[in-house]
């Protein structure tokens, strides 16, 4: 195969959010995986601070093997000043073959899963694979997810929203309808985060004030939500106007619940696939996620997680994630692996999927006169 028919991806990674090494991971592991006669990969790095990685930088955030395998982005290399120089715009000093022909965002968390980093991409003319600017948006704020779930009439533990200004004011009054409604183990989080951070497993009263303090200083919106007891199940959908939902899996804990040391160091945390569940509950799961991806209106991928409540056996949904871990070992690239389709393949329709949608919104009409 000609060098100039190879799958021209190009990974942005790293970021500014606490999930910054989350991403040095997944896109490490990307590179890695895929087959460099098919793929060739540039890489565009995030610093911590919100730069664009210049090549010495970007040095320090993959491993050295690696390094020979992906190309640092000419046109990044040559100017710092970055994305617009690869919108494909004409511009002498690139040469546009050289330039990825799809970018695929391995951010996670704020300025990468939601969507801020899609409106840059737009903004350039970049085709792109996941969620757009809306759906990654919306994905990545609890509250207004958990309403627009609400809107569709999905299940979602009841929860309360609560504005970090207010919270001092409010505390009070909150601790006791909160009691009332939901009753202990609580959680409270931040609205706007992933990876566990910021979470907080609430026992009894006493911890009412101390957790709602800590997650407040991650955000300007908490939400406290009735806790759950149930098996974690995860459910990946992968399309855009007609998406397809995988098999389940299930995450097994390391700890009393899925928390940053659980998800990321823990060993002892693990995933079954497919999970042990029954049929009608798979069949349940499924539906419900590709309801929450439309209910999203998402595009590309996401991992809808669930609760499956062990007195009741109700399904809860918990929340979608529109830019999942993406490692081959990962839950979302595993469940696809489970459902038949392999790593590279699945990136293989990432990228069909993202350009398919690039040309639906380039087809359309934006003016007119
Ligand atoms: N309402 C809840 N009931 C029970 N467990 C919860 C609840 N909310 C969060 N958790 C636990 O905390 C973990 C992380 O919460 P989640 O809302 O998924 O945040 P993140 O976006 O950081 O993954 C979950 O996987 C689960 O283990
Ligand atoms: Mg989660």
């Amino acid at each position: 195969m000609g060098s100039n028919q190879k799958i021209r991806l190009g990974i942005l990674f790293g970021g500014r959010s606490g999930e910054h090494e989350v991403s040095l991971t997944s896109a490490a592991s990307v590179i890695d995986a895929l087959d460099p006669e098919i793929f060739e990969i540039s890489v565009i790095g995030i610093t911590k601070k919100g730069r664009i990685a210049d090549v010495s930088e970007l040095r320090t955030m993959l491993p050295p093997p690696l390094l020979s395998r992906v190309h640092f982005n000419p046109a990044l290399e040559a100017n710092n000043s970055g994305m617009r120089l690869t919108s494909g715009l004409p511009d002498k000093s690139v040469d546009s073959s050289k330039l990825p022909q799809i970018i695929f965002p391995l951010l996670h968390g704020p300025y990468g899963e939601d969507g801020t980093i899609q409106g840059l991409l737009e903004i350039a003319g970049l085709p792109y694979i996941g969620c757009g600017v809306l759906a990654s948006a919306v994905g990545m704020d609890k509250d207004i997810m958990k309403r627009l779930f609400l809107q569709a009439q999905l299940p979602v533990a009841p929860f309360k929203t609560v504005l970090v200004r207010n919270l001092e004011r409010q505390m009070e009054s909150l601790k006791k309808s909160a009691a009332e409604e939901f009753g202990y183990p609580m959680f409270s989080k931040p609205a706007n985060l992933g990876s566990s951070v910021g979470i907080c497993k609430i026992r009894s009263e006493k911890e009412f004030e101390t957790a709602l303090r800590y997650s407040a200083q991650f955000d300007r919106k908490i939400l406290i939500e009735k806790g759950i007891d149930g098996r974690e199940l995860e459910c990946a959908v992968l399309g855009n106007d007609e998406p397809m939902a995988s098999v389940i899996g299930e995450v097994f804990s390391a700890n009393e619940f899925y928390d940053y040391e659980a998800k990321y160091l823990n060993p002892a945390s693990r995933l079954e696939i497919p999970a042990k569940i029954d049929d009608q509950t798979s069949q349940e799961i499924r539906d419900l996620a590709l309801k929450s991806f439309r209910a999203i209106d998402g595009s590309c991928l996401a991992r809808i997680d669930f609760f499956l409540e062990r007195d009741t056996k109700r399904v809860w949904i918990n929340e979608i994630n529109t830019m999942p871990g993406f490692t081959p070992i990962s839950m979302y690239t595993k469940l696809w692996a489970a459902s038949g389709i392999p790593f590279e393949d699945l990136v293989r329709r990432l990228v069909m999927l993202g350009e398919e949608r690039f040309r639906e919104k380039n087809e359309q009409i934006i003016s007119v006169g």
